[in-house]
């Protein structure tokens, strides 16, 4: 008997030792990421008044966990007797430790930034043949999140260079949130929820509704883009593995019902909500946005389910999304140049998620909200008129 305990309790550990951290993301990742606004132009300064930010404006309680510095934290050389990574002196003055103890001390959590392959997007040193190292680094620097990009990595084999980086950080025994960034170039949602707890599936977003100015010399994806792509994997998805479809542009320059869709729509879609804007400077209609309550209890249903677009009609996308307790959320987002009016009569519909057979069932009434503006529609008994403005939504919770 005892023997067999024993070789059982060896099991159970090889098995634990044999996969990623589990359940580090039951719900979708939420927090602040540095690289859409700043690129390489971050400081300890900066994260600080970030993390400052974070509390006084409301979105730690909202939900914005994590803060995230992207590319160019680091020296351009390792140290050439240890091989470590170097934050940057002049921009780290204090170094990481005392930044990541900083932002501890608010409550939150602290990400790093590298690659799989050689260099950094930015040039900075890579991670390939130091991935146990660095992870050790980052596990003494009490890490909690690695974004892991994929430049400089094209003789890779992604599921391997992945599944290393993810096995080197359960080695170094600190649970960190593994947010995989290949661009969705190697199909991550096939393989990645074994070894991270987040993919890119997307190109990089940029602060566009649905088009880019000519003069770009870099082609970014735009928001409506990246929600056809996201359209199509959404069978991977769930907790504690999430199609990512990018950090947020909310504040960057798209117009507020812009931004509102894009919002909303990554809430529809149960995606990682990093937001990549100056939360020291936002204003008040971009601070409503990203900490709008309803809109954030969709994202985060712990249903875990992302929504599905059931019907397009006039360039209106009626998107759906189950929820907990036999509630939905639906959104209507109008991506054409004109207003558009909306008629949908709950009755004759046959709304059907085949993923989960779940239904939202014609016998019932559910009351409707608007998770916008807060007003009641009356109920599911009757048709739904409204108009949508152009590149907005009306996004709505039914709740049985
Ligand atoms: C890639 C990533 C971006 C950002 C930059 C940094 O382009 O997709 O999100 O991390 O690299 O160089």
């Amino acid at each position: 008997m005892k023997k067999f305990t024993f070789w059982f309790l060896l099991f159970i550990c090889l098995k634990i030792s044999a996969q990623k951290y589990e359940r580090l993301s039951p719900t979708p990742p939420m927090g602040w990421n540095s690289w859409n606004t700043f690129q390489t132009n971050i400081s300890e300064d900066l994260v600080k008044g970030i993390a400052d930010t974070m509390v006084s404006s409301g979105m730690k309680d909202a939900g914005y966990t994590y803060i995230v510095l992207d590319d160019g934290w680091m020296m351009m050389q390792r140290d050439s007797i240890t091989g470590n990574l170097i934050p940057d002196p002049v921009k780290f003055p204090h170094g990481m430790k005392a930044l990541a103890d900083y932002i501890h001390s608010k409550g939150l959590k602290f990400g790093l930034y590298n690659c799989a392959g050689t260099k950094t997007c930015a040039g900075y040193p890579g991670t390939r043949g130091y991935e146990y190292q660095d992870a050790r680094y980052y596990a003494s620097l009490d890490v909690d999140y690695l974004k892991f990009d994929w430049c400089y990595a094209d003789s890779l084999n992604a599921v391997e260079a992945y599944t290393t980086m993810s096995k080197a950080l359960l080695a170094a025994r600190r649970p960190i949130v593994f947010s995989l960034c290949e661009w969705g170039s190697h199909k991550p949602w096939l393989w990645a929820a074994k070894v991270g707890q987040l993919w890119r599936a997307t190109g990089d977003v940029g602060a566009y509704f649905d088009t880019v100015p000519h003069n770009k010399e870099w082609k970014p994806q735009t928001v409506t883009q990246i929600i056809d792509q996201e359209a199509n994997i959404r069978q991977y998805a769930g907790p504690n593995h999430w199609n990512d479809p990018d950090m947020l542009e909310v504040g960057n320059g798209m117009r507020e019902g812009e931004d509102r869709a894009h919002f909303s729509m990554w809430c529809m879609l149960a995606a990682p909500l990093i937001a990549g804007n100056d939360i020291r400077k936002m204003s008040t209609a971009t601070r409503a946005i990203l900490t709008n309550k309803e809109a954030l209890a969709i994202d985060q249903d712990a249903l875990g389910v992302q929504g599905f677009r059931y019907a397009t009609k006039d360039s209106v996308e009626t998107w759906l999304k189950p929820l907990t307790n036999g509630n939905w959320a639906v959104c209507f987002l109008n991506r054409s140049a004109l207003p558009q009016k909306i008629n949908f009569n709950w009755k004759n519909e046959n709304i059907n998620d085949t993923l989960l057979s779940k239904q939202l069932d014609a016998a019932i009434t559910y009351t409707i909200t608007d998770v916008w503006t807060k007003k009641n529609f009356a109920n599911t008994s009757k048709p739904l008129t409204a108009t949508v403005p152009s590149h907005d939504v009306l996004m709505l919770r039914l709740s049985k």
